[in-house]
């Protein structure tokens, strides 16, 4: 039983008022088009149709191969975008839910569900319907019998049809044969002058098709069209998303200021502290404490690990170890295990290996660091010379005094020291001591003598 899908987002989506292609517009990390893909993906569809036409080469871009593109440059209505989105399915047969770009909240659950009653049913078309509370500006669905027997929608409603509060979702199965023969025959003859999906309902229906609707959650059907509804869904689906974690065995001690992206895996026994973003594609492991006040961005966090009050991207982390308050893990830092990166620290593009420790108001960029080494308070490594970054190495048990300057590239072998107060510029043998501060020298009763001078 093949199943299909065709997603319409040609639209301008206007009142988003964005340079950014309102399909490729972010919800919890994932843009709002690839939430309506994945749902339909899970739900079973193996070729999906994306009919594009406002900012389309951006929108290809951004989806790339994994998806097939119908093009609508001139939006018409949906009956005429569905007319372009089946054409990339011509010679196939089977079962095709068309859904909108815009409407992210709809389940793969509820889609098989409806997907199970239309067979079932033997439906030429399902219509997925829901109870609105204030249902103007929608289609109202139009029953005899209780049976539908047609679509009309808001302009083209009389009174008494505007009272109707069952609305379309806008969403449907069809059967494509059917799909294809009632859209040939449909016509923009109403108050929108457009080419209207729903109109097929009734087509159907004069053919003696069976046509039925499934009525589903208002909130499933809920669209996107402005900012304002765009924060109202991102609401409803970060609730679900950390809803998901605790039901996992995360604690989440205030939920309503956590963010949780849908990419995002946490485990066991872990418990997450207020004000805490997690984004992208991060992973964190079983019995960790994440927060307060901690963004951790395509991250991977290993078992045991605090990340306080700290920040961290495209980074990863072992086990067992302490990060915070007040760190900064920039792209591509690799920290092991047992750890320690303390307060006011900052890491970028560096190794640093198990049981090291860098307790305090430190830089370390583009740098190799081995095992137990221990960084004295305000080291900085000096990787950037005004024109290129410079790589150095710290080996294993090298000990850097407090406030050293490490001028890349250099090497500090393994065991080495380097005094506090040094600006380190040549290698550091292996074992050795390196010194580089000017001499203390004292001059006795000093203050005495520049008292007499004054007097
Ligand atoms: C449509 C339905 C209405 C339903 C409502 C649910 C029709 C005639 N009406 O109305 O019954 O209650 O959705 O939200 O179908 N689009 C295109 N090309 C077009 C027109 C639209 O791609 O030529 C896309 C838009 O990008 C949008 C979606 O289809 O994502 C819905 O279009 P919209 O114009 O908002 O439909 P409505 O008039 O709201
Ligand atoms: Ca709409």
């Amino acid at each position: 039983m093949a199943i299909y899908s065709i997603i319409l987002a040609a639209g301008e989506g206007k009142r988003m008022k964005s340079k950014t292609a309102k399909p490729l517009q972010k919800l919890c990390g994932k843009t709002l088009v690839e939430w309506v893909i994945d749902e339909a993906k899970k739900a079973g569809s193996t070729e999906n149709v994306i009919v594009i036409g406002h900012k389309a080469e951006d929108v290809k871009a951004y989806l790339g191969e994994d998806i097939e593109y119908a093009y609508q440059y001139e939006q018409l209505g949906t009956g005429h975008a569905v007319m372009q989105g089946i054409k990339p399915l011509e010679g196939k047969s089977g079962t095709v839910m068309v859904l909108y770009g815009d409407t992210p909240l709809i389940s793969s659950e509820t889609l098989k569900k409806v997907f199970d009653e239309h067979k079932e049913n033997n439906r030429a078309a399902t219509v997925i319907t829901a109870i609105a509370e204030n249902p103007f500006g929608y289609g109202r669905i139009v029953r005899e019998n209780g049976e539908i027997c047609r679509i009309v929608e808001q302009k083209d409603a009389s009174e008494e049809e505007q009272k109707i509060c069952e609305i379309n979702s806008g969403m449907y199965f069809f059967e494509l044969d059917e799909l294809k023969q009632a859209l040939s025959r449909i016509t923009n003859n109403n108050k929108q002058n457009e080419y209207y999906i729903t109109d097929t309902i009734e087509i159907l229906l004069k053919d003696g098709k069976t046509v039925g609707t499934y009525i589903a959650d208002f909130e499933e059907t809920l669209g996107v069209n402005d900012r304002v509804q765009l924060s109202q869904v991102e609401k409803i689906l970060n609730d679900k998303l950390v809803k998901n974690a605790m039901l996992k065995g995360v604690t989440v001690i205030d939920p309503s200021s956590t963010y949780i992206s849908a990419e995002a895996e946490i485990g066991m026994d872990t418990v997450i502290y207020p004000n805490t973003i997690i984004e992208g594609r991060t992973v964190i492991g079983e019995d960790c404490i994440i927060g307060p006040g901690t963004t951790l961005r395509n991250t991977v966090v290993g078992n045991g690990t605090e990340v306080i009050n700290s920040v961290a991207v495209d980074s990863k982390v072992g086990d067992n170890t302490h990060v915070g308050p007040f760190a900064y893990l920039r792209p591509n830092s690799r920290v092991g295990n047992k750890v320690k990166i303390g307060d006011f620290v900052e890491v970028k593009n560096s190794s640093i290996g198990d049981g090291t420790k860098v307790s305090h108001l430190t830089y370390i960029g583009d740098a190799d660091v081995g095992s137990r080494v221990n960084f004295g308070c305000g080291t900085v490594v000096v990787n950037y010379d005004g024109e290129n970054k410079h790589r150095s190495v710290i080996e294993d048990d090298a000990f850097i005094g407090c406030n050293s300057n490490l001028v890349s590239p250099v090497r500090i072998e393994k065991g080495a020291y380097t005094a506090a107060g040094s600006t380190i510029t040549d290698n550091v043998p292996e074992g050795a001591l390196a010194i580089a501060r000017s001499k203390q020298v004292v001059k006795e009763n000093w203050t005495e003598k520049k008292n007499k001078k004054k007097k």
